[in-house]
């Protein structure tokens, strides 16, 4: 099974990407199955309204994994349970929405869960290994055949432990949150695909992690108060990872970046 995950997607030009550029990426790899960071999918790039997730999803992603700004849109927990998005299982216990979900693909149980990372965030979850082990139980006591995991956090090393944690126990470990594609990806010699982090889609090049430079400039160097803007103009990139999953083993066979421009028709 070909599976193709999408880093943080953020704001309206992440959702113009994919508008503009995912049907072809999923053509050309023969993509089975569309997994996307999406906490950072709403116009002001935190959270994800409802009319975001549709958005996503209209343009062909099928499963919408969240982060640290999973509360930034108070809409999200009016539809989080009754749509195919993941928040991270280890922070907001008893809050709405899921931390894991099993979706079938071409007669395959696949199950996608998302968990948090601990350090250098703001929202500082429970035990990601227990409930990392606990989701992945559940996942699998499902029938889940194929196990994907977005760790969304902040420390490299902290997302390379989890990696080799979770490798043989799940098809893959995704990192995400940082926005910026690192160029480790691999199969864990367990059989796990990793990468510390998929990278961002939207306007990267011309933008700090998908803001403008002057807010952030005024906050950091000046120490202003100053409200970040998203960035509205600029270089259309998709970036991620294309995952091919051994249906029977629940391996990963391997890991392919995708890094590239998208232009939309003028
Ligand atoms: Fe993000
Ligand atoms: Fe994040």
């Amino acid at each position: 099974m070909i599976i193709l995950f999408i880093g943080d997607i953020f704001g309206v030009p992440g959702r113009d990407a994919l508008f503009h550029g995912l049907y072809n990426i999923k053509k050309r790899e023969g993509v089975d199955l569309c997994i996307a960071n999406g906490e950072n999918a709403a116009s002001n790039g935190r959270g994800l309204s409802g009319r975001d997730a549709c958005d996503i999803m209209e343009s062909g992603v099928d499963v919408i994994t969240m982060g640290n700004h999973v509360w930034s849109c108070r809409e999200f927990e009016e539809f989080a349970d009754r749509m195919p998005v993941v928040r991270p299982a280890n922070i907001g216990r008893g809050r709405p929405g899921k931390g894991y979900l099993v979706t079938e693909v071409n007669g395959v149980k696949v199950g996608v869960c998302n968990i948090e990372g601990r350090a250098f965030i703001d929202i500082v979850g429970d035990d990601i290994f227990a409930c990392a082990d606990d989701c992945i139980g559940a996942m699998k006591a499902e029938g889940a055949a194929i196990t994907v995991v977005d760790f969304h956090a902040e420390a490299t090393s902290e997302k390379k432990l989890v990696g080799m944690y979770l490798d043989g126990k799940v098809t893959a470990v995704l990192g995400t949150h940082t926005h910026v594609q690192t160029a480790d990806e691999t199969v864990l010699p367990g059989g796990t695909g990793y990468i510390t982090d998929a990278g961002m889609t939207g306007i990267s090049k011309e933008s700090i992690i998908g803001m403008a430079y002057k807010g952030v400039y005024e906050k950091y160097a000046l120490g202003r108060k100053s409200s970040f803007e998203p960035v509205k103009h600029g270089t259309l990139e998709i970036r991620g990872v294309v995952i091919d999953a051994d249906e029977t083993t629940g391996k990963c066979r391997s890991v392919k970046r995708i890094a590239e421009t998208v232009v939309p028709p003028v």
